[in-house]
């Protein structure tokens, strides 16, 4: 079945723009939502998700499409550097097989995976402490992400991110038949890939793998190192990191390594003293 075959109208209210990401388990769209003004990402289950019976793909893809919901209420949306996408609405196309949608909010920016592709950027250690800042939102409120990797994690400006896919996430102690023994192996745990029951610390782990991509661990200052590593032991028992001590050492670490603006005066007085050096210069040529 073709799903571009799909209207590029869904009802009379979003416009299809182009696909963003075509994965194993979706089809993932821009599109323009004609009654807020604003861009939106319109999610589809992929037709062959995960090789599963059409009846466990669609239940799947209610889960994420609860926990989506569950989660956006987590952003404190100021509009501008949401932390999870803003669930919008759902719906299903009648055909055969029904074609089932949810649409969120668009969060403008890079993947990690995008960003990291061209090498480890210049405000890595403030992407890691918002990474972690929003992972303890989720624990907090009591959600397992599930499937944290850099694919899954939006970097916007200022090194601020967004977490997004909500698929594999589950509330702590929700067993979720359908998702036992999925993940993406290098970042997710060894128990959660052998199907057993999963906690906070399983997403300690994947964060763990995602701090060793992003940051020079070995040359961290020896607290950050040892948290980060602790985060990274394959048994479960011995994985226990306190990550608002992580998130601090990190804001330590971001306050070192970047350099201050410089206040906007210094900045006026540097550019009218450059502009009267250039004119020194100009005098000196003519009057030679
Ligand atoms: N809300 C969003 N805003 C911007 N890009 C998104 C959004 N949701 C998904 N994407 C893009 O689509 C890709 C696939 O989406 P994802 O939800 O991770 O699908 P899957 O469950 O198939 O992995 C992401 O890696 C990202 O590039
Ligand atoms: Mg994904």
């Amino acid at each position: 079945m073709n799903y571009r075959a799909v209207e590029r109208w869904i009802g009379h209210r979003f416009e299809i723009t182009r696909q963003l990401a075509r994965t194993a388990h979706s089809i993932v769209d821009l599109a323009f939502d004609h009654e807020s003004g604003k861009p939106v990402v319109i999610k589809w289950l992929a037709p062959t998700a995960r090789s599963l019976s059409p009846r466990a793909a669609a239940r799947m893809f209610y889960h994420e499409i609860m926990m989506t919901l569950a989660i956006s209420a987590l952003s404190s949306d100021n509009g501008k550097n949401p932390r999870f996408p803003q669930f919008i609405t759902m719906g299903k196309i009648k055909d055969i097989p029904p074609k089932y949608y949810f649409v969120m909010s668009y969060i403008a920016g890079e993947t990690l995976a995008q960003i990291l592709a061209a090498g480890r950027p210049h405000d890595a250690v403030r992407i890691a402490q918002n990474l972690c800042q929003n992972v303890r939102i989720l624990h907090a409120n009591g959600i397992i992400h599930g499937d944290l990797h850099p694919q899954n994690i939006i970097v916007h400006s200022q090194g601020e991110v967004s977490l997004i896919d909500f698929g594999q996430s589950r509330y702590r102690y929700q067993t979720v038949a359908d998702l036992a023994g999925i993940g993406r192996p290098g970042y997710t745990p060894p128990e959660q890939l052998a199907g057993y029951p999963i906690d906070e610390r399983s997403d300690l782990f994947a964060l763990g793998q995602i701090l060793h991509d992003l940051l020079d661990v070995k040359n961290l200052p020896s607290t950050a190192r040892h948290l980060i590593t602790q985060m990274c032991q394959p048994i479960l028992s011995q994985r226990r990191v306190d990550l608002a001590a992580l998130q601090a050492e990190l804001a330590d670490l971001s306050s070192i390594s970047l350099p201050k603006p410089l206040p906007r005066r210094y900045l006026t007085v540097l550019v009218v003293a450059s502009m009267i050096i250039i004119a020194l210069f100009y005098l000196a040529f003519f009057w030679r």
